[in-house]
């Protein structure tokens, strides 16, 4: 049986202040029980002041990016090993706002999944299809292409320490979710093509669904057999709504 994790996606939004209060109110929600496994993943600068209000906590901290690239001249970026000395445990990766706004190439994000596990990061990575994408039937063939670029640079062992989230591009922030069924049948695409290469870490592995999760949803969604819990945007920012989606993961 796979423990669920929900993971709250921020974003760009938050402030010092909204950090400390949404994390040490998910704490202080669950104390050392919590539901399923949590974690935030909050804008850079807020990183720090995520790691110190979650420590000795259930809450887990996350990057929601991360460089392909050690250290160097780069720019803006930020590297695992400086994510990991902040006290972060996942990284996002392949987020489809990187991917389609930052010109994010399936082999660009194996690269970033490879620096994070580098450095003892979790990897979140996402993949998912555009509603144009779904519509031409087309969804298992990107999900496909987006999952096995990470295979091919690293390998089916390294998803033993990684995490998975599927996220519909067409369900992200739109109010409209994928249905429990329609994320079931992609869930079990991905843990399939995985299990092709591995049954056991396929079976391992968490598989989350992200698109419009709220609290009032994510019972539906988590009932699928293949869904390990979600990646949560909008619906993460608020410490009620959040902790009722982990409740829903219990
Ligand atoms: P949403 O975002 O929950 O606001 O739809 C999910 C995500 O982009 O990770």
């Amino acid at each position: 049986m796979r423990r669920k994790l929900v993971a709250g996606n921020w974003k760009m939004h938050g402030s010092r202040e909204l950090t400390r209060t949404l994390v040490s109110g998910l704490a202080a929600e669950f104390g050392a029980a919590a539901p399923c496994d949590m974690a935030v993943c909050p804008p850079y600068p807020y990183l720090e002041e995520a790691a110190r209000a979650a420590a000795g906590s259930p809450v887990a901290v996350g990057a929601q990016d991360v460089s392909d690239q050690d250290q160097g001249a780069y720019t803006g970026q930020v590297s695992a090993a400086m994510l990991a000395e902040l006290g972060c445990r996942y990284a996002i990766v392949g987020h489809s706002e990187r991917r389609t706004l930052n010109g994010e190439s399936d082999e660009l994000v194996a690269a970033k999944f490879r620096a994070a596990q580098g450095q003892g990061l979790v990897p979140i990575l996402c993949v998912g299809e555009s509603l144009e994408e779904r519509e031409a039937d087309e969804t298992e063939a990107v999900v496909g292409r987006q999952l096995r670029a990470v295979l091919a640079a690293a390998g089916i062992g390294a998803f033993e320490q990684a995490v998975i989230a599927y996220e519909p591009i067409w369900a992200i922030g739109t109010g409209r979710t994928a249905s429990p069924e329609q994320a079931q049948a992609v869930h079990a695409y991905i843990r399939g093509l995985l299990a092709a290469e591995n049954a056991k870490i396929a079976d391992f592995v968490k598989v989350l669904y992200g698109g419009s999760v709220k609290a009032a949803n994510a019972a539906d969604i988590f009932a699928m057999p293949d869904v390990d819990g979600g990646l949560v945007g909008g619906a993460s920012l608020e410490v009620e709504g959040f902790a009722g989606i982990c409740r829903a993961a219990g």
